[in-house]
């Protein structure tokens, strides 16, 4: 009879043991899932090229911040992939010295700025800064919308036939 009784509450604290170990794996699987994501993502900040091999007459892109690197003036500027008319992802075209987007056909010049097409906007740009290992670094957590069609801060035409 004893042995019956042992069976039981043996049983008994081995189900409550497997109760609290089921409870601890949907703490730690909510936490995990729910926790914020450190800062090297795409909302973080990512580390780029050297400040000094960023180009003044192209763009280069990083896809690891969706993000065209490019020098305007002593200035480096990181700008958004995205078009700021719906959202595709704009591409640099070295034929033309533009950026154009292939959904509608807008079309931004090398600083991003609003050239033709439905864009309201010129496109968005990140953060910028340069670390102490002169490494540009895109703060892709902060964006500043582009500039208001008609803004030209830079002089440069279209140097050839488009890319689309
Ligand atoms: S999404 Fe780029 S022009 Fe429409």
């Amino acid at each position: 009879m004893s042995d019956a009784i042992d069976r039981r509450e043996f049983l008994g604290r081995g189900w409550k043991a497997g109760i609290v170990m089921i409870g601890c794996a949907g703490a730690w699987t909510s936490w995990d899932l729910l926790r914020p994501l450190p800062g090297s993502g795409l909302g973080g900040i990512i580390e780029t090229i050297a400040a000094d091999e960023v180009p003044s007459d192209t763009a280069v892109y990083v896809r690891a911040a969706h993000t065209y690197v490019t020098r305007i003036g002593d200035e480096v500027v990181a700008l958004w992939q995205k078009c700021p008319h719906l959202g595709c992802r704009v591409a640099w075209c070295d034929n033309s010295g533009e950026f154009e987007c292939a959904c509608h056909g807008s079309r931004f010049n090398r600083a991003g700025e609003h050239r033709s097409g439905p864009a309201p906007r010129g496109m968005d740009r990140f953060g910028v800064r340069v670390n102490e290992q002169g490494i540009v670094e895109v703060d892709t957590g902060t964006v500043a919308k582009g500039p208001p069609p008609g803004t030209a801060t830079i002089e440069e035409p279209p140097r050839g036939e488009s890319c689309s």
